[in-house]
């Protein structure tokens, strides 16, 4: 092969403004960049030659780097083929991608399911049916920002709400009548960690949407989520396979009208190349290692390092696998985070636009695969950090 003399680009326009921008995010103390991994996904990972206890995925259950999911992965792609070629209306559904929905169905206790390319995109592509213009869709202030994406395509009009006000909520439904409203909230909000009051906003009597992308898995009997564990009934479920479920893609849980209004409505599913059928592989695989006992360690991790926080002194809680400690301005993250990976902590920080301005943190995702020892050296580590 030839090999080609490298070359230095011509500076163009773009490249311009590219550098204004990011001199902006430097000098706010935002800007970001990718590290790549060296090892697999799990508790311990390895970054740029150096291991780290790993607090930053959504592994819940320990299943990303699983080898009976990775099995799943390979004998659906050795079935299948690797690309789908098409989007699923075209020609690039399979057996694989209605057996996975099939056994999603089944697992989550819903009439049918329905297969999205990631939760951005099925958030976009559900909210983008329910609602549209002259609707009014009534979204909690803190919901992912998917959800606010989706909002903003729909063309429905938008009225946030305070974050788990239902009074405030209640408030703005009388202020707000429309052809049809829609509430739409996350079921553990994805920074805090905190759960929707998804009693109270069900009584509210108007359709509701919830988003159980790190909740299920996690919470429930079953690993249903937050509906099933405190057994609310709502309109649709978005949930996710790239968290505790290890893989990638989503799914919505929904009647079966809805779910044919969404494959005819859906832009995001409609004018996207369908997920491969080894990611439907993996997912189906997924679903069947989604075991009690994992759940059980995730549960025991979620104790331990809930009670260490608040020996600490920091804020503690038992509604989920995410914890956050607030730093305040997105320096005094970034320093706490680089703090921590010198003791081998990978805990990311996380700024603005993901969290509000001024609650800048670290976030730990909690996994089943965490040992007590990767709990204890973590509080440890942050019981060093300067307050
Ligand atoms: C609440 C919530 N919904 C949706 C998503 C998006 O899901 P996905 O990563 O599958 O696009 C995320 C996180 O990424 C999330 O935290």
């Amino acid at each position: 092969m030839i090999q080609a003399e490298p070359r230095t680009p011509a500076r163009l326009a773009v490249d311009g403004w590219a550098q204004e921008s990011l001199n902006a995010l430097e000098h706010d103390g935002l800007l970001r960049h990718l590290e790549p991994l060296e090892s697999p996904q799990g508790p311990v990972v390895d970054v740029a030659g150096r291991r780290y206890i790993n607090f930053s995925s959504n592994d819940y259950l320990g299943l990303a780097a699983d080898l009976d999911v990775v099995a799943g992965a390979r004998t659906a792609a050795i079935q299948h083929g690797f690309g789908s070629g098409a989007s699923r209306l075209i020609v690039g559904d399979t057996t694989a991608h209605v057996s996975l929905e099939k056994a999603l169905a089944r697992a989550f206790g819903s009439e049918t399911a329905l297969l999205f390319n990631s939760g951005y995109q099925a958030n976009l592509g559900v909210l983008g049916t329910l609602a549209g213009e002259g609707d009014v869709i009534f979204s909690d202030a803190l919901n992912h920002a998917s959800i606010v994406d989706g909002c903003r395509l729909s063309k429905a009009r938008v009225v946030i709400y305070p974050h788990r006000d239902v009074a405030a909520l209640k408030a703005l439904l009388q202020q707000n009548p429309a052809r049809r409203q829609l509430i739409v909230t996350d079921a553990v909000f994805s920074m805090d960690g905190d759960q929707a009051p998804l009693e109270a906003l069900k009584a509210l009597g108007v359709p509701l949407m919830v988003d159980e992308a790190h909740a299920i898995g996690v919470l429930g009997p079953t690993g249903g989520g937050l509906c099933e564990q405190l057994g609310v009934e709502v309109d649709v479920r978005v949930g996710t396979l790239g968290k505790s479920l290890g893989g990638f893609g989503a799914f919505a849980l929904c009647s079966k009208p809805v779910r044919s209004w969404l494959i005819n409505k859906a832009r995001s599913l409609i004018f996207s190349t369908a997920l491969p059928a080894a990611v439907c592989g993996a997912a189906e695989a997924a679903l069947n290692a989604m075991t009690p006992q994992r759940r059980a360690r995730l549960w025991r991790n979620i104790k331990q390092f809930s009670q260490g926080l608040a020996r600490l002194g920091l804020t503690a809680h038992e509604d989920s696998a995410i914890f956050s400690v607030i730093q305040g301005r997105p320096e005094r993250a970034v320093a706490a985070s680089l703090a921590l990976r010198e003791r081998g902590i990978l805990a990311k920080a996380i700024r603005p636009p993901t969290v509000p301005a001024g609650t800048s943190r670290l976030r730990f995702a909690l996994s089943a695969a965490h040992t007590e020892e990767h709990l204890s050296v973590a509080l440890h580590a942050l019981e060093g950090l300067p307050r």
